[in-house]
């Protein structure tokens, strides 16, 4: 697979994996990929740990359920989410940006069997009220998509955090940016080896989205002080037909100069 085909072929994969693990082999290709990432001076500030055994996946599963219980009881985040959500495919596509609820959360059954048009009609006036979300959040509503992706979380085949170690500072005022970048480059080399191989990658950032977390994380796994926890993922192979995502058209985003 070449690099173009990689970057079309990525998806977020937020399915079921194959049950079996990583072979050591693909595993040491995706290191060896994150390995020659660029970074500012050469400074190399990341840090992988990687989690194959049940205990490690089980702390991150209770923490990622816990966390998105939480996040369906916070109105403004509830609220943050519906700007970025669509409820139907056609508006999603439409848009070309944002998620699709039905990607991230399986709907109860009553609302996966009644007609499309009065699910739509019913999730979009919900997610409209983030209050009411937070009163279905204080009753539990969160329980479900919480229970359902710990449990992605339990099973991965591999898991992978993600740390930039502060010690390895760039020289400069804008050292933070530099190594926040490189972190970002460093993911996406690890994205592409991945999909190269025909693993799939899914980011889950709930248990690390509060700083107590992430202070909890750093302790659990005994992850020095200088190192800022930046990104879980979720890997494993996959059996299933790529996944649909959308982009905003290029001229939505691309500028050209105008000469005046
Ligand atoms: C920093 C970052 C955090 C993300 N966190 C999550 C996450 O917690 N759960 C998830 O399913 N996807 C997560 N995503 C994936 C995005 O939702 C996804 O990239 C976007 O919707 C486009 O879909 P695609 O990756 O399939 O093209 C994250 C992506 C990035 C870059």
């Amino acid at each position: 697979m070449n690099v173009f085909e990689a970057i079309m072929q990525r998806r977020s994969h937020r399915g079921e994996y194959v049950d079996r693990p990583i072979d050591d082999t693909d595993l040491n290709r995706i290191i060896e990929a994150a390995r020659w990432t660029p970074s500012p001076f050469n400074v190399q500030p990341w840090e992988l740990l990687i989690i194959k055994e049940s205990k490690g996946k089980d702390v991150l599963a209770i923490m990622t359920e816990k966390a998105i219980v939480q996040q369906f009881k916070d109105s403004q985040f509830l609220e943050d989410n519906s700007n970025w959500m669509s409820t139907d495919e056609r508006e999603w596509k439409e848009r070309g940006d944002g998620v699709l609820l039905t990607d991230h959360v399986t709907l109860p059954n009553m609302l996966q069997n009644a007609p499309k048009k009065l699910t739509g009609r019913f999730l979009k006036a919900l997610l409209k009220s983030a209050k009411s979300l937070t009163i279905l959040g204080h009753l539990g509503a969160g329980k479900m998509p919480a229970n359902e992706i710990a449990t992605q979380v339990r099973e991965a085949p591999l898991l992978i955090l993600i740390t930039m170690n502060r010690d390895r500072k760039p020289p400069g005022e804008g050292a933070n940016r530099w190594m926040w970048l490189s972190i970002g480059m460093l993911i996406q080399n690890i994205l592409l080896a991945a999909t190269s191989l025909g693993i799939g990658v899914q980011f889950v950032s709930a248990p690390l989205e509060s700083e107590t977390d992430r202070d909890n994380i750093r302790k659990h796994f005994n992850v020095p002080d200088n190192n800022e926890v930046m990104t879980l993922l979720r890997l494993g192979y996959m059996d299933t037909e790529k996944g649909d995502s959308v982009r905003l058209e290029k001229t939505e985003f691309v500028h050209y100069e105008e000469i005046s």
